[in-house]
This record gives C-alpha cells, structure tokens and sequence, in this order.
C-alpha cells in the first residue's frame, strides 16, 4: 500500500468518494494523505492539536485495511510534528467509522444532539498522546 501525501489534484477524485458517501466536501488540507487514488484523510492542524475532518475508502475496496493503513500513518506523520490531541465527530449510527476510531483508541468525550440535518445525533471522539 503506497501512502502519500494529498496533492490539491486529488481533490477531483476525492470529491467523488466524498459525495458517493453522502460526506461534505473537504478539499486536501496540508495535513492529508492518500492511499492508490482509493482513500484519503484530512486532518486539520491548529497548534498541538488536530481534527480528522474527513476520511473515506472507495465503496467498491472497503475492509481491506486501507483506513487502518491510513489512520496509522496520518497518526505516526502528525505525532512527528509534536501534536498530541486528536479529535473527531462521527454520526451515532456510523458503526464502521466508530469501530475504526476505537481500534486506535478514540473515547467518546460528548455527544450532539440532532447535529446532523437529517436529525442524527453526532459522537464527539478524542485520542490524547503521552
Ligand atoms: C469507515 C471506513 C472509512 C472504513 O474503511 P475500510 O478501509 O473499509 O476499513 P478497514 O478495512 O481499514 O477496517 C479497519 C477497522 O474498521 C472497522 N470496520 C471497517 N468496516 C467495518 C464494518 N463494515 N463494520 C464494522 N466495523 C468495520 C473495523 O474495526 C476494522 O478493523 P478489523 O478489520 O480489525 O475488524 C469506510 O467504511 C468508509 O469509507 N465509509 C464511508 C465514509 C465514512 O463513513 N467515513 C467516516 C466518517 S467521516
């Protein structure tokens, strides 16, 4: 699996997984990686910590381990650069996502009652480095 950081072209791809999975469109932030044009991730960097604003696999190569592979890295790249706090907000009903999350040890800090439009509650996560 070749991970790269995301180049501002890739947004053209990107977009297209973000919308066919109903995700808002996040363009490439400096803190961003792509795996083989069939995911990305997109972090957001203010200070020592950062939010995941978006991160997304191609329908057709879901369960290979490509967000695994992706979260590590993105995790391994950020904590080089000194941040510590990660944070993210994922819908309640995004057992996928949320089991992912958990995986790399993400807790649930709060919860947001009908943050979505469809009236979904959203799941506030954090991971604190030593
Ligand atoms: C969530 C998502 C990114 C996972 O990507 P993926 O490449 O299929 O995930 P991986 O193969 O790397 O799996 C990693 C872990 O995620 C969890 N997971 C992935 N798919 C899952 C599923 N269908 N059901 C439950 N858990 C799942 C598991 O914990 C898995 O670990 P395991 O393989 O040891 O069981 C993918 O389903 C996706 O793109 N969903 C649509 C976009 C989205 O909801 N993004 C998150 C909100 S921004």
């Amino acid at each position: 699996m070749i991970i790269l950081p995301a180049l501002e072209q890739d947004f053209e791809w990107i977009k297209v997984i973000q919308s066919e999975a109903g995700l808002p469109l996040w363009k490439p932030s400096s803190a961003s990686w792509v795996l083989e044009r069939s995911a990305f991730v997109i972090w957001q960097v203010a200070g020592d910590e950062c939010e995941l604003l978006s991160i997304a696999v191609n329908a057709h190569e879901r369960g290979k381990g490509y967000a695994k592979a992706l979260m590590e890295h993105s995790h391994k790249e950020l904590a080089k650069q000194g941040i510590k706090k990660f944070f993210l907000e994922v819908r309640e009903n995004n057992t996928a996502a949320i089991s992912l999350y958990k995986k790399f040890g993400y807790e649930k800090i709060a919860e947001r009652k009908k943050y979505y439009a469809d009236g979904e509650c959203a799941v506030v996560m954090n991971l604190i480095l030593n």
